[in-house]
């Protein structure tokens, strides 16, 4: 990343995935000013961070959670709620329930995840409390995304109903797009322990069938591929075009 920009860039750590503590201390000593966790408890290795005085945000599905991560210390939550795709709490809580919720017994920042693919679901994700957005299943259907087009195509074809949640009963538990594959281990309750092991051969060989294309719900919000420009543009713009109504609403007392 340091060859590729000058800008400040921050680094996701999926505690789940982290056989050792190496990586978070060379995440802690490469100079990186902000760091996301998820999938796991930050409790044990924030101390790693924050000596090196690193931003963390911690990403959180519940109200528990989110409690134990500022507990911990941490200085924000990514607050994802359970329409987003990706790895998932198997208790759904929806995003506007979650947010709300959450900002009842916190004042840390919140980033909403889940459902958000434009200024409309930014616009509701800051009504709720939140004071920034992240957005996973519309930047991997970017321009710029570097997968295989027939996972951007089945993003943009998906209905609202176009995705499904599996393997609740064990972990990790995941929001994936709906396809033979993942319908069959829907019924069936289990997800294989070498779900992932072909990923590669689905985000960018374009096999559909040969694992889980992960996405949220907000697969139904999006019709087109967009660059990363245009989409963060069109949200930046749209967001300050419904908070003008909204002012406006609440200027003239009007309903
Ligand atoms: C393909 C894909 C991969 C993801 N990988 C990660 C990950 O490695 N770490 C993480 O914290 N979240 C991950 N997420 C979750 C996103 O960061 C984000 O919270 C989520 O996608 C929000 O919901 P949305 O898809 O409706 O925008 C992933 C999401 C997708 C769709």
């Amino acid at each position: 990343m340091k060859e590729l920009t000058d800008a400040p860039f921050g680094i996701n750590l999926p505690l789940l995935f982290l056989r050792d503590e190496n990586m978070i201390r060379f995440v802690a000593e490469s100079g990186v000013k902000f760091v996301t966790t998820s999938a796991g408890n930050p409790q044990k290795l924030i101390h790693i961070l924050k000596e090196h005085d690193i931003i963390v945000y911690h990403a959180v599905p519940t109200v528990k959670a989110a409690l134990k991560a500022v507990e911990a210390g941490v200085d924000g939550l990514v607050v994802e709620g359970g329409e987003g795709g990706g790895f998932k709490n198997p208790e759904e809580v929806s995003l506007l329930v979650l947010l709300q919720a959450i900002r009842e017994k916190v004042d840390v920042p919140m980033i909403a995840a889940g459902g958000i693919v434009d200024g409309r679901g930014m616009a509701a994700a800051f009504a709720a409390g939140a004071e920034a957005v992240q957005m996973g299943t519309r930047f991997v259907s970017s321009k710029e995304s570097p997968v295989h087009d027939n996972y951007k195509n089945a993003i943009i074809g998906a209905e609202d109903v176009g995705t499904v949640v599996l393997n609740k009963k064990s972990t990790p538990c995941i929001r994936a797009l709906k396809t033979n594959k993942t319908l069959e281990i829907f019924e069936e309750g289990v997800m294989p322990k070498d779900m992932f092991a072909k990923i590669r051969d689905l985000y960018f060989g374009g096999d559909m069938e040969a694992s889980a294309g992960l996405a949220g719900q907000s697969a139904a919000l999006i019709h087109g591929q967009k660059s990363v420009a245009e989409i963060i543009e069109e949200t930046v713009t749209g967001f300050h075009n419904i908070c003008d109504r909204m002012g406006r609403f609440a200027k003239e007392k009007g309903f």
